[in-house]
């Protein structure tokens, strides 16, 4: 689509208040390559100067991503690896201004599941997976589970799935906090993941904005960051509209 350079790993659709971004790299699992990373930092570059939701997916075809591209991984060293590749642009969609949902079906594993940890919500399927096979390859799972895994689910349920690589299933996945909803027919994924969406989308921008960065700040940023963002809030017009709408409705 127009705008969008060489973005061939991932298809863009515009959506007014959102934008769906979807991994299409079936032949290979959708694997996160460099060519991945850089049209994933593109997406990152235009939602960062004009806020928009977002909704991450691999479709509904029973893959969201196999992790790093393995083939590229065999061959990078220290360097690479200090070059934050994938905990790099992981870190960015976790900083994007608006929320962000991943919808996934089928495996989310390694890098995979980590990119579904750097949106905010998730939605899958009855067959997603997710898991962290990265000790059995003699690596360490270093794109973000090491920290926003054990924020999901707790530390002990965290390094079991870290040290085992074991996999989740959906059902485990919900009762632990993993993902925020499951959907039976894969049919239903993304309308369920719109749905959540359009849930957010009813509330003011400005709010989310400053929600989200107040629940992704540090411990020690609380209480003072709340208390400024809601400064900001108070004297923002659109609180003044939302709230006086509803005294209005109620009429008060
Ligand atoms: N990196 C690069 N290529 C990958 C890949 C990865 N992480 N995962 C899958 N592929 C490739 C396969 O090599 C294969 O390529 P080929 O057709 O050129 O041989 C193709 O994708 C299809 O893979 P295949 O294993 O046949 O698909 P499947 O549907 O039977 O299984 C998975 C899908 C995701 C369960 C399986 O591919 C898998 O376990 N992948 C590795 C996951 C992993 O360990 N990730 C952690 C990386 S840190």
């Amino acid at each position: 689509m127009g705008g969008w350079g060489q973005a061939v790993s991932l298809d863009i659709e515009e959506r007014g208040d959102r934008l769906v971004v979807t991994l299409n790299r079936p032949e290979k699992r959708n694997a996160i390559d460099a060519e991945m990373v850089s049209a994933l930092h593109d997406v990152c570059a235009r939602l960062e100067r004009e806020p928009r939701l977002l909704l991450l997916t691999g479709g509904s075809e029973g893959i969201f991503a196999a992790g790093a591209d393995i083939a590229q991984l065999r061959e990078r060293g220290r360097l690479d690896a200090l070059a934050a590749i994938n905990s790099a642009i992981f870190a960015r969609i976790r900083a994007l201004p608006l929320p962000t949902v991943a919808a996934i079906d089928g495996p989310a594993l390694g890098g995979g599941a980590e990119l579904t940890y750097a949106c905010d919500l998730r939605v899958c399927t009855e067959r997603a997976v997710f898991g962290q096979p990265e000790v059995r390859l003699g690596i360490l799972a270093g794109a973000g589970a090491t920290h926003r895994l054990p924020a999901l689910v707790g530390e002990a349920r965290a390094k079991e799935l870290l040290f085992t690589g074991r996999r989740v299933n959906a059902e485990e996945a919900l009762r632990i906090g993993l993902v925020n909803r499951t959907v039976a027919d894969p049919a239903d994924l993304l309308g369920t993941a719109h749905g959540l969406l359009d849930e957010i989308a009813k509330a003011s921008g400005l709010a989310l904005r400053l929600t989200k960065l107040a629940v992704d700040a540090p411990p020690g940023a609380h209480p003072q960051l709340d208390l400024v963002s809601q400064a900001v809030l108070f004297e923002d017009e659109e609180k003044r509209r939302r709230v006086t709408d509803f005294l209005d409705r109620k009429g008060r």
